[in-house]
């Protein structure tokens, strides 16, 4: 069964979170876990010439890869969160858009070498929706990378998450969970040609680990260039 997602809802969320999360002191990073200066970087995402942050947030990593000649771009649903990255990394060469990430896709008519997400949009939409519209937008030889925390034990499928503490306003979204292999399954089913699921460990042991999950377009599908290589996963 869907959820019902309440887009107005779940933009006064993530504006109030755009309000305590945004530092403008902080610098530049492609981080994929929650964890400081831990785990792989951007090179799982291969040698994107451009890319497509969903859920971009504070703009940290768009702004790290633009700072590397990347032809970078993120959609976010939150204004107050667009606002303030794009007058903290406008000047890096990102580009923010404020959307919601399934309208967005939609009507979208460029394509990527790299769309990614961490902890961010991809975690929160339904993935049914949103595989497809990932896999339209990606050019061949292109990777759809999302990270985000690891499924609790029998808990699948969208789970309804509240802001903050569970007192005040009533202002709750859902995010999505899985075990790997329905990810992988999922991405196969929009029509990713290879799929690779790895957890990443905390630095601390029975902390909160990372997933990581990738789908591959294949270098020779209709409309291919030569090139864009893609790493397997060394975790
Ligand atoms: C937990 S934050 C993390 C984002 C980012 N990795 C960062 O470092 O800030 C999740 C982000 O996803 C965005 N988001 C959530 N649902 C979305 C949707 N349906 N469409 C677009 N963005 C969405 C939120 O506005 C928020 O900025």
């Amino acid at each position: 069964m869907p959820v019902p997602h309440d887009i107005a809802a779940e933009t006064e969320l993530w504006d109030a979170f755009a309000e305590s999360a945004f530092n403008d002191h902080a610098e530049p990073v492609f981080n994929w876990t929650q964890y400081t200066d831990h785990g792989p970087g951007s090179e799982l995402l291969g040698d994107p010439a451009s890319v497509l942050e969903i859920g971009c947030g504070t703009g940290r990593a768009l702004a790290y890869l633009a700072q590397r000649g990347v032809t970078a771009r993120g959609v976010d649903l939150s204004p107050v969160m667009i606002k303030k990255v794009t007058d903290r990394w406008g000047d890096s060469g990102a580009e923010f858009v404020c959307g919601e990430v399934l309208d967005f896709l939609r009507d979208d008519t460029r394509t990527y070498d790299a769309v990614y997400s961490i902890f961010g949009a991809a975690w929160f939409a339904d993935p049914g929706q949103l595989f497809p519209l990932v896999r339209q937008r990606l050019a061949p030889g292109g990777v759809f990378a999302f990270s985000q925390p690891p499924a609790i034990p029998g808990a699948y499928g969208p789970q309804g998450m509240y802001k903050g503490g569970f007192a005040g306003k009533a202002m709750f979204t859902y995010r999505y969970s899985y075990r790997p292999a329905i990810w992988q399954r999922l991405l196969t089913r929009a029509g990713f040609h290879s799929t690779d699921a790895q957890l990443i460990e905390a630095p601390e042991p029975d902390h909160i680990d990372t997933l990581l999950v990738r789908g591959h377009i294949h270098p020779d599908a209709p409309g291919a260039r030569a090139g864009s290589p893609y790493p397997p996963v060394k975790l």
